[in-house]
């Protein structure tokens, strides 16, 4: 309940008299709030008692003073109940002072606190596709989402209406010519566009007005944009082009075109599809900020293609493009484990690409790629996207992409087939250079030879400026770890590299000197794993601290979480399991950026929630769920590493890795409420589940690899690929519900059932509650993927906690256990344990890498000397990421209520953790959730973002008294629940 602000005046005058006759004994300052209006009061600082909120909190910070509360406002208004208060024992000149100037300030506060409870709902943060204003899209029916900005207690959406137009000015004022949806009486905040049909190449722009928990009208969010692309494959006029140089042939081409343009130009796209890599170039300027587009597909059968705004890059009269392939994963011609070398699609690179102008006077105009274009060589004299590039800076043609260059010696281009027969627009956030990370150190070990140290692991590329004659040859040599006498080893990551010759060496670079002044190095078409970069030349140089730079590369996902802890190797692990994600997210999900770069699946799911948690990464998962579909043989099987060449059919793809094609559509339906995904891979998994079940009679698998990389112990395969088995069918059935197939559901549950069944009876021994041996993985795994019989649920948790505790509370586990293992304990009594598990660091732990090692990456094994699996940025041990937001945090995603529109906030206040914060941007907003230790006394603080409800459960401690913002609440047992509305929400524990 919440009173009509028309009655604001009136109250604020109820307030201003109870002020003047009842103080000192009750202040109030009406609640301000918000981030647009920060009233500072003397007072707080000087008691120094008064906190403001910072960081996550900002959105709904409040400030609101009393001594005690008022019964007046507690009568009127139970929604300052829900505010944070802040006390401050005053003293006599202090209350002198406020009986002075609080009447004062109240008044002149009064009209912002009418107009900001009048506008106190505004949808904020509009996109489509999860992407904001995205330039050429495909989808003829996208998707659009909001937020709502709302800081009041119990705010929700009662209704909303969506306008979109092709005209930005009458949207703005609520006239849309494609859709107007009227008030639509609902609470989602994610709707399929559903107007007038979309044509290509249109920019469309939308708006939304939101009716709030009174009904209410929001103003209209500003305005927003999305544009169409191709849309049609047959939209398509440019024609694709190559040179006529063969796969083996190594320098990258160069192609051009120049064409003059007299008219004023309004707008301009280029629409680009290539087999490769490209950087595309307007009158010398690079395009654009990706890196290495378009992502790595499938490429004979799914080929993307990239839309530019190149507007102000063109010019009236004459124009130039330039366009530079790299081989990519297209032409693959390092030699390696995987054969990428002999993939079915493997071709000398190619394009093809329209540039649509549009002019002031409404006509357009079409450049298309095509027999006009010219090729040459280009200085890239080798490239692979595998281990390095090649660049002789005394090749290079200067203003090869300018209008006056005399390209009279290059020569004609060929005319290619299509790569693949769907040519479809990149709708994903794109790979960029995301951090600049400056040399931390030099060491000098001769006067050729250089070794800089980025003092962190990353993913990307190294950047060398440097003077010195022509012809100078300098190689950079990168790796992960160093020698005992300081030179690059690479033997922890180059074991997969069959090099032919020494060519083509392993994660190096190599430039040839121009000798014309600074020359700066970096490689277009190719990125690396690596902390060290050895630099040696052929003769003596001058280098400095500031010669080389790192870059780090990945796809740019928003980060949506936020942590922080008591605890600073919670804190560097948390960091540490981001930093491996992103090293491995690279238009779809990698094992290790160094030795592999392959898109192995069991990784991928395990490390899906971390990244949901950490990262906006839906458009990179619906695109690599596109590549699995690619991927799938008829009879539903899928490869280890997607996308492949092929390799990956015959090995290690089993259920425990290829579950991805159930797990992470589930996972992204669960993070975002989007049924699409699912419904995309819905036969898809349908055919994968059929095909386990046709090999698996029994209801049980032996298909899969196993608990991969363990301590020691070593699992049963059959327990584990099972155990995936179970969760795929479970997902199918669940998915089948959703998407109103019955019959499926009733199949797929009876499925689920068969294979619950099949597990127990072998492995599950009812008398003891122990699974097979005992083992952590064997305990666990059963516990946390739901085949526990619920009956003996707290048997096998308290065989798991012995075992561990026999295990000297340390991990027992591999690549499924460590999914399972530390879930599997804090959700079935044994928080503390997680922890303990979680924080070790001695061996074998997480923590031991970041303690004994500085790791700023996680590994790939668990003792730091392992003779094989040794990669030191590997994201496939990364579930603890996700572990610290659902155990520590509590923030879980209700399937019931997807996207987090409701939470199920369930935080453990872990023994030997005294502070811990958390904060998830979910579809809804900014979920935070945060406790301190203070003695005995526990304070949890909970942030429930607008238009969500909260199932809170806190366990309680026999005889300790809880206060929901100061008020006692009534207990039973031993944990406290509660369903909560939006709001900021301060729990006391003592
Ligand atoms: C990869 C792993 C992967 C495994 C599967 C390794 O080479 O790096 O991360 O899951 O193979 O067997």
């Amino acid at each position: 309940m919440f009173v009509n602000t028309a009655i604001y005046p009136f109250i604020s005058l109820v307030f201003f008299l109870n002020t003047v006759l009842h103080f000192p004994d009750s202040i109030h300052l009406m609640p301000v709030t918000t981030s647009d209006l920060r009233v500072s009061i003397p007072f707080c600082k000087t008691t120094g008692q008064c906190r403001r909120t910072k960081g996550p909190y900002q959105q709904t910070m409040r400030l609101f003073i009393q001594t005690k509360p008022h019964p007046v406002a507690k009568h009127y208004f139970p929604y300052f109940q829900s505010l944070n208060r802040y006390y401050m024992p005053l003293t006599v000149f202090q209350k002198l002072c406020f009986r002075i100037t609080y009447p004062f300030l109240l008044l002149c506060l009064q009209p912002f606190c009418v107009s900001a409870q009048q506008t106190s709902c505004t949808p904020v943060s509009l996109k489509c596709e999860y992407l904001v204003n995205p330039l050429g899209i495909d989808a003829a029916h996208p998707r659009l989402t909001w937020q709502l900005q709302d800081t009041r207690f119990d705010a929700k959406q009662n209704s909303y209406q969506i306008i979109a137009g092709t005209d930005s000015a009458e949207v703005s004022k609520g006239a849309g010519n494609c859709w107007q949806t009227g008030e639509v009486h609902s609470a989602t905040q994610l709707i399929v566009y559903a107007g007038k049909a979309l044509q290509p190449f249109t920019r469309y722009y939308w708006t939304v007005q939101v009716w709030d928990k009174d009904g209410h009208p929001s103003p209209l969010a500003p305005v927003s944009s999305f544009e169409t692309g191709m849309m049609e494959s047959s939209n398509w006029k440019g024609s694709w082009i190559s040179d006529s140089r063969d796969i083996h042939l190594k320098p990258a081409p160069y192609f051009r075109k120049t064409f003059s343009l007299d008219k004023k130009i309004k707008s301009a796209r280029a629409y680009i599809a290539v087999a490769g890599l490209y950087e595309l170039y307007i009158n010398g300027n690079k395009i654009g900020n990706h890196r290495l587009d378009p992502m790595y597909t499938r490429f004979d059968r799914r080929t993307l293609y990239v839309t530019h705004d190149i507007t102000s890059a063109l010019q009236t009269g004459k124009n130039a493009i330039g366009v530079l392939l790299g081989n990519g994963w297209y032409n693959h011609q390092s030699t390696a484990v995987w054969y990428y070398h002999e993939a079915p699609w493997r071709q000398r690179p190619t394009f093809c690409m329209d540039v649509r102008i549009t002019y002031e006077d409404g006509s357009t105009e079409i450049i298309t790629s095509g027999k006009d274009w010219k090729t040459a060589l280009s200085p890239v004299i080798f490239n692979s996207i595998y281990t390095g590039e090649h660049y002789d800076a005394r090749l290079e043609q200067p203003g090869w992409n300018e209008p006056d260059f005399d390209d009279s010696k290059w020569k004609e281009v060929i005319f290619r087939s299509s790569p693949s027969n769907h040519i479809v627009a990149q709708a994903m956030q794109p790979i960029r250079q995301v951090e600049e990370i400056p040399a931390q150190s030099v060491n000098k070990i001769n006067d050729t030879t250089w070794v800089y140290n980025l003092g962190r692991n990353i993913a990307g590329v190294s950047r060398i400026r440097v003077n010195a004659p022509s012809g100078v040859v300098l190689r950079c040599k990168h790796g992960e770890r160093l020698y005992t006498n300081g030179h690059v080893d690479q033997s922890n990551i180059d074991v997969h590299y069959r090099p032919t010759d020494n060519t083509d060496p392993f994660g190096t670079d190599i430039y040839i000197l121009s000798g014309k002044g600074t020359e700066t190095f970096m490689p277009r078409f190719n990125y690396k794993g690596f902390q060290y970069i050895e630099i040696t030349s052929s003769a003596p140089v001058e280098l400095t601290k500031e010669s080389v730079t790192g870059y780090f590369m990945h796809s740019d996902v928003p980060p949506v979480g936020q942590l922080s802890s008591s605890n600073p190797t919670i804190n560097k692990l948390w960091l540490a399991t981001n930093n491996s994600y992103l090293s491995n997210l690279f238009g779809y999900p990698t094992d290790c950026p160094q030795r592999e770069k392959n898109g192995w699946t069991g990784d991928a799911h395990i490390a899906s929630e971390t990244g949901l948690y950490n990262f906006d990464g839906i458009t990179i998962y619906e695109k690599w769920m596109a590549d699995h579909r690619d991927e799938q043989q008829p009879n539903g099987v899928l490869p280890a590493i997607i996308p492949t060449s092929g390799w990956g059919y015959e090995w290690a793809n089993g259920p425990d890795w290829t579950s991805t094609v159930a797990i992470i559509p589930w996972n992204v339906y669960l993070f975002y409420g989007d049924t699409t995904l699912l419904a995309r891979c819905y036969e898809n998994i349908k055919r994968y589940v059929d095909h386990i079940t046709e090999i698996s009679p029994t209801g049980l698998t032996t298909w899969g690899l196993g608990d991969w990389v363990p301590v020691k112990s070593k699992s049963p395969v059959e327990l584990t690929s099972t155990a995936y088995y179970f969760t795929d069918a479970t997902i199918l059935a669940k998915a089948a519900h959703l998407l109103g197939r019955k019959s499926d559901y009733e199949k797929y549950n009876a499925l689920a059932s068969k294979i619950k069944n099949a597990f127990n009876n072998k492995y599950l021994n009812t008398q003891t509650g122990i699974y097979g041996n005992g083992v952590q993985t064997e305990l666990s795994v059963p516990l946390f993927w739901g085949l526990a019989p619920d009956s003996l649920k707290a048997a096998i948790a308290a065989n798991l906690a012995k075992r561990v505790q026999a295990d000297s509370n340390h991990i027992d586990v591999g690549l499924l256990g460590t999914k399972a293992i530390l879930n599997a304990l804090s959700e079935n009594g044994y928080a503390d344990l997680a922890y303990k598990l979680a924080s070790r660091e001695t061996f074998p732990s997480w923590g031991w890498w970041i303690v004994a090692n500085g790791a700023t990456t996680l590994y790939e094994n668990w003792p730091i000397d392992a003779k094989s699996d040794i990669s030191m940025n590997h994201i496939m041990f990364g579930e603890i990421g996700a572990w610290m937001y659902k155990a520590l945090g509590g923030i879980k995603p209700d399937e019931e209520h997807p996207g987090f529109k409701n939470i199920l906030l369930q935080p453990y206040f872990v023994n030997g953790l005294n502070q811990f914060e958390v904060s998830h941007q979910s579809p809804y907003g900014a979920i935070v959730s945060s406790w301190k230790r203070d003695g005995k006394k526990i304070t949890y603080k909970v942030i429930i973002p607008p238009n969500t409800t909260a199932s809170l459960k806190l366990p309680v401690i026999q005889k300790q008294k809880l206060y929901k913002n100061d008020m006692l609440q009534k207990i039973t047992g031993n944990s406290y629940t509660e369903n909560l509305s939006s709001g900021t929400y301060v729990f006391e524990l003592k």
